[in-house]
């Protein structure tokens, strides 16, 4: 199904040099296994779709982005009559083998292709998918996810449901110096005779603009997570070109704030039980870990301050 000049949704959102470099990498067996042995995601998905057996059993289901398939099988296991397994890299190839290496021909159909561009041959009752990146928004696949509503009868279900953005003030003295030293290497006078002082500030926006994937103790926050949430269900595909979050915390602990923390959290909400998949740095790490993004210029605070602003994603055209 094409929309526009007879350009799908995807290709007119991507370069198509980023689209060949993103399914290359999600067609390496390495990549997905990674994913799979994320026990946390693995297990909590399973848990959330065993959990929920009305929502599956004799129901037709929609796996968007199924790599190996996982997600599918776990619907079967639920007692979905059949599922759509759709998968734009190679590894749709890998999915189909174990599909029939596994018996399960007759219910999971693997099909090759991006859902922006695929028919199905009926609508569905249930969506399933793992579309969460980096501070849940980045990949962009949560666009694909809400595009794939299109194929979901109205009254279907979404697993996820939800999805929660978690915001908080941070501070952090090592990560701080460290960041600066390597900006300070530019601040040399004489590199091998050569001044080079001249790009410290360009080398500086350099490495405070990028964000730094990691974990850290919670109390490096300094004040309660502003969270932001999405209702996949209502939610579309638009509304994630530019999102705006207002920002309001109030101050636990003077010091000097460094930057912002992210992580995020999903939920399951299924008829008979909602489950919970959490990023945050005080649950089970994950192959999420947490992002923080520092401020170039700290902000000295003091407890029972209020401390406002915004944080603007904005995704690029292509
Ligand atoms: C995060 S992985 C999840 C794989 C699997 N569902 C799991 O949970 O282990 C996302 C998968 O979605 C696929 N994908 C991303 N965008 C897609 C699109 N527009 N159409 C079809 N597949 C897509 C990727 O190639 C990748 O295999």
């Amino acid at each position: 199904m094409k929309s526009g000049e007879g350009k799908s949704s995807f290709t007119e959102r991507t370069d198509d040099s980023s689209a060949m470099q993103y399914f290359q990498f999600y067609g390496y067996l390495s990549q997905q296994q990674n994913m799979l042995q994320d026990y946390v995601r693995t297990s909590t998905y399973q848990k959330a779709i065993l959990s929920n057996l009305t929502d599956f059993t004799d129901k037709v289901v929609l796996d968007v982005g199924a790599g190996s398939g996982i997600l599918s099988f776990f619907a079967v296991q639920a007692g979905a009559k059949k599922v759509y397994a759709v998968e734009a890299s190679t590894m749709a190839q890998h999915a189909e083998f174990l599909v029939r290496e596994n018996h399960l021909s007759d219910k999971i159909i693997v099909m090759a292709g991006k859902i922006e561009e695929i028919t199905l041959p009926e609508q569905v009752d249930v969506i399933i998918s793992e579309p969460m990146g980096y501070m849940l928004y980045n990949e962009r696949m949560l666009e694909t996810y809400l595009h794939a509503k299109k194929w979901l009868k109205p009254h279907g279900r979404m697993f996820p449901s939800q999805g929660d953005l978690h915001i908080a003030p941070f501070t952090d003295d090592t990560l701080y110096m460290e960041q600066s030293s390597k900006a300070n290497f530019w601040f040399q006078h004489s590199f091998h005779g050569v001044d080079l002082s001249s790009l410290r500030h360009f080398a500086t926006k350099e490495y405070f603009r990028q964000p730094i994937v990691d974990t850290f103790d919670v109390r490096v926050c300094m004040a309660k997570s502003v969270r932001h949430s999405l209702d996949f269900k209502s939610a579309q595909e638009q509304d994630l070109h530019h999102i705006d979050i207002p920002l309001e915390f109030h101050v636990l602990e003077s010091g000097s704030v460094h930057g912002l923390a992210f992580w995020f959290d999903v939920a399951f909400g299924g008829s008979v039980q909602t489950v919970w998949l959490s990023t945050a740095p005080t649950e089970p790490l994950t192959h999420w870990y947490q992002v923080r993004c520092l401020l170039e210029t700290p902000i000295f605070v003091k407890t029972g301050q209020v401390l406002k602003g915004s944080v603007v994603l904005l995704a690029n055209k292509r």
